[in-house]
């Protein structure tokens, strides 16, 4: 579902403006702490907002709202009082979260906001998001949303703007993820991908399962073998240079590689998964999905950097033709690895976009995302994203951009002590961890640097914020799109 909620900015008087436009719902802030709240339409009530506000024992914190009917004009119409904290831009996030989920079946609200304009109106538009098969929502997102700011609005009209791409882009990686898998199998995500480069100028190459052989990417081979949908590796570029840019006679832009992990079910395959574990697993391409929306929406960001996407799509499927606990598989460059776990999947079908993106693209860093493992998961729950990184610079403007963006990571060890758990007998590499160490997900990092080619390289393992078990905040039950703001706040800072 696409975003629907159309944002706007007035000037004036709140009262004023929400008679202008009728709308329903006027939202004032309210701080924690004595300051009286900063609202003319405290005249239009007989209370004081302050004797409201101790009536229901607010305190002003984010996400917190105590509504009163208002007569202003012909209607009553509502009064939201709503908490900001300490403004910062994680409180307007999941203030103006709380007020979207409050405004649902409304037409238009108007909303006096003290801060960041763009946070506040990401937290509308992404908790407005639902994902329903069949019949549509009972209650509509919000139609319309006019704010208010000190600053007026010509300095919103940027911040605005950049709230419905980066939303956008959000609701487009949810949207892919929560797809389910007998209609999403790797040609339909290449499908997808198509018609985003369409739709945003990105040059598009899609490999199928006969020029993954030809190359040489066996990770994919294998991971996709089990099932009658074959794999692909999509590519999208984005460049920047492309037109104006390299006329202006201006000095070459970066070069990222994004690699997102796109298994469009993850059975486990041989080594099969049980259900209670599966039945989440369509929304094992979330990185894949993460980064073809960051893709899509660099150019309407103006971002000055020329990026690389590759997915490596596959479904790891139960069958006769599945790959095998004990088979050896080639990746793209010749390194072999053992499958002593055909569960651990995601690796071997990164491993062949790494090593080819090494090899052949020539980039100066490359950052992948996946939900890669189960331990990253039980190591940081649900709420943060484990970073791993050669490049200590790297991992600070990941992190910075996380913070900024409301999806935190947490850095975790690349343990050399670790690297010899992951020898095989048989091959260059063991698909997991031999010796009983644990560090579940620091042994898929470990497994994947060896495919980096020393290049500074960055790995999210978004097991855990990949999905929300719950509407909460911005996020809403299901696929999170997790990384996508992050990706886009570091590409575009
Ligand atoms: N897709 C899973 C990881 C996962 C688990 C994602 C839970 C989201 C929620 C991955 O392919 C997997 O199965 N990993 C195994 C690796 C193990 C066999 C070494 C795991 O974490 O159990
Ligand atoms: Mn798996
Ligand atoms: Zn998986």
């Amino acid at each position: 579902m696409p975003v629907q909620t159309q944002l706007r900015s007035a000037d004036g008087m709140l009262s004023q403006v929400a008679l202008a436009v009728d709308a329903e719902l006027l939202a004032v802030p309210f701080f924690p702490g004595p300051v009286a709240p900063q609202a003319e339409v405290a005249s239009y009530l007989s209370f004081t907002l302050d004797e409201i506000l101790a009536l229901h024992e607010a305190k002003g914190e984010p996400g917190e709202i105590v509504a009163t009917p208002i007569r202003l004009g012909e209607g009553v119409r509502e009064l939201l009082l709503y908490g900001v904290g300490d403004m910062s831009p994680s409180a307007l996030r999941r203030a103006g979260a709380a007020l979207a989920r409050r405004g649902k079946g409304r037409t238009t609200m108007v909303a006096g906001v003290p801060g960041d304009v763009a946070a506040f109106a990401e937290g509308v538009l992404l908790a407005s998001y639902e994902f329903k098969i069949g019949e549509p929502a009972k209650k509509r997102p919000l139609a319309s949303l006019v704010v208010m700011t000190e600053a007026g609005p010509e300095a919103c009209a940027a911040p605005l703007a950049r709230a419905r791409v980066v939303a956008g882009a959000t609701v487009l990686a949810r949207d892919l993820a929560n797809a389910t898998s007998q209609d999403k199998c790797p040609e339909w995500l290449a499908e997808q991908a198509r018609k985003l480069a369409a739709d945003n100028g990105l040059t598009i190459r899609v490999r199928d399962e006969a020029e993954l052989a030809a190359g040489g990417f066996g990770g994919l081979i294998a991971v996709g073998s089990g099932s009658p949908r074959p794999p692909r590796l999509i590519e999208l570029t984005y460049d920047p240079e492309d037109a104006s840019k390299r006329a202006a006679g201006g000095a070459p832009a970066k070069h990222v590689v994004l690699v997102g992990k796109g298994i469009t079910f993850d059975t486990g395959g041989i080594s099969l998964k049980p259900t209670d574990n599966m039945k989440t697993m369509k929304t094992d391409m979330s990185g894949g999905a993460v980064v073809m929306a960051v893709l899509g929406a660099l150019g309407a960001l103006g971002a000055d950097v020329k990026v690389t996407g590759l997915i490596p799509a596959a479904e790891n499927a139960f069958s006769g033709s599945a790959m095998r606990p004990s088979d050896v598989i080639t990746h793209f460059g010749g390194k072999t690895s053992e499958v002593l776990n055909t569960d651990a999947e995601g690796r071997l079908v990164l491993a062949d976009a790494l090593a080819y993106a090494a090899a052949e693209l020539a980039p100066d860093l490359i950052v992948d995302i996946a939900t890669l493992t189960g331990a990253a998961k039980v190591a940081l729950g649900l709420k943060h994203g484990a970073l791993f990184a050669t490049d200590d610079a790297l991992a600070g403007e990941l992190t910075e951009a996380g913070t900024a963006s409301g999806e935190a990571l947490w850095r975790l060890p690349l343990t050399e002590d670790y690297r010899v758990a992951i020898e095989s007998d048989v091959a260059d590499l063991a698909n997991i961890e031999r010796r009983g160490f644990g560090g579940g997900a620091i042994m898929a990092a470990l497994f994947l640097r060896e495919f980096t080619g020393g290049i500074p390289w960055a790995h999210l393992d978004v097991a855990g914020p990949g999905r929300a078990m719950s509407d909460e905040g911005e996020l809403s039950k299901g696929a999170t799109g997790f990384g996508t703001r992050l990706l886009l706040n570091w590409l575009t800072a």
